[in-house]
């Protein structure tokens, strides 16, 4: 795949910290016009109350406003497993396109059995308004973003590439945190690894890469921008000189040792809607379904 890249472009990237989740949000911002995309919102929710809320959200939401900007797209890196997406709050308030990789469709299958769900839940990626494939292309103002379809934590991770900067979801973590688990249904770490890989050695050493987690390992204050050059070079699970089947041997053990994110049975609900809640049912009110012995 031949990818336009551009590092002459440099947006202007403005990060918003989640402590709830360690999830970092970003408004990114063409430098030569109002226009923004906004990457990977979070919508709170109070899990032992049933309770949601939009106190993330509404930074970002005032933080557009009284900045003058104008929301073109409305990106999710995937489906995540560890929040809840406000991108349909806020695409309400604000407008804007909202875009995830087209395996979303593996994802909504996936979770749409395991979750039990009827016929109204479309797994055919219809909530959301465009399905990226790999190589795709959109405008945010006068900037042209790309897609790099990057699978392995989950079936529908992309990474989003705009000008110097790249939105790489949970492909990668910091240096020192290594990589995202891939022991989600569907994911996979010797695909994981190809991914990363191929993100490392498709985009320029300089090209600056925004990260949707950190948990500050060793108690280090929280980190969420680094560069291919510094993963190429320190990265603890992929860095240049790992091989495939080390890696795939050191996740994979990895993986058997990590319990299940606190929020993944309301997140993978809401998320594969694209952010919205289930449809209320006949007495009106809306519930999240706990599988049992499934997960
Ligand atoms: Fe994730």
């Amino acid at each position: 795949m031949n990818y336009p890249i551009d590092i002459s472009i440099k947006p202007e990237v403005t990060p918003f910290f989640d402590p709830e989740t360690n999830t970092i949000s970003y408004v990114v911002k063409d430098p030569s016009s109002p226009a923004c995309a906004i990457v990977d919102s979070v919508m709170d929710i109070d899990y032992a109350a049933g309770r949601i809320s939009y106190k993330s959200a509404d930074r970002i939401v005032e933080y557009i406003r009284s900045n003058g900007l104008q929301v073109d797209w409305l990106i999710e890196t995937h489906a995540h497993a560890d929040h809840l997406s406000a991108a349909p709050y806020i695409q309400q308030q604000l407008g804007g396109k909202l875009g995830i990789g087209e395996h979303i469709v593996t994802v909504q299958e996936t979770f749409g059995k395991i979750f039990n769900e009827g016929t109204d839940f479309k797994r055919d990626g219809s909530q959301f308004d465009r399905l990226f494939k790999d190589g795709d292309t959109y405008s945010i103002g006068k900037m042209t973003a790309f897609v790099i379809h990057t699978p392995g934590h989950t079936p529908a991770c992309t990474t989003h590439v705009i000008g110097d900067s790249a939105f790489t979801g949970d492909t990668l973590f910091m240096p020192d945190g290594g990589t995202a688990r891939a022991d989600f249904p569907g994911g996979d770490a010797r695909t994981l690894y190809r991914s990363v890989r191929k993100l490392l050695e498709t985009l320029p050493p300089e090209t600056r890469l925004f990260l949707c987690h950190d948990y500050g390992p060793d108690g280090r204050e929280i980190r969420w921008e680094t560069t291919v050059r510094e993963e190429r070079m320190h990265n603890i699970h992929v860095r240049d000189g790992v091989s495939e089947d080390s890696f795939v041997k050191m996740r994979e053990a990895r993986d058997k040792t990590l319990s299940m994110p606190r929020l993944i049975v309301p997140s993978l609900q809401v998320n594969t809607r694209a952010g919205h809640l289930p449809e209320p049912d006949e007495s009106g009110k809306t519930f999240l379904k706990v599988p049992i012995n499934t997960l």
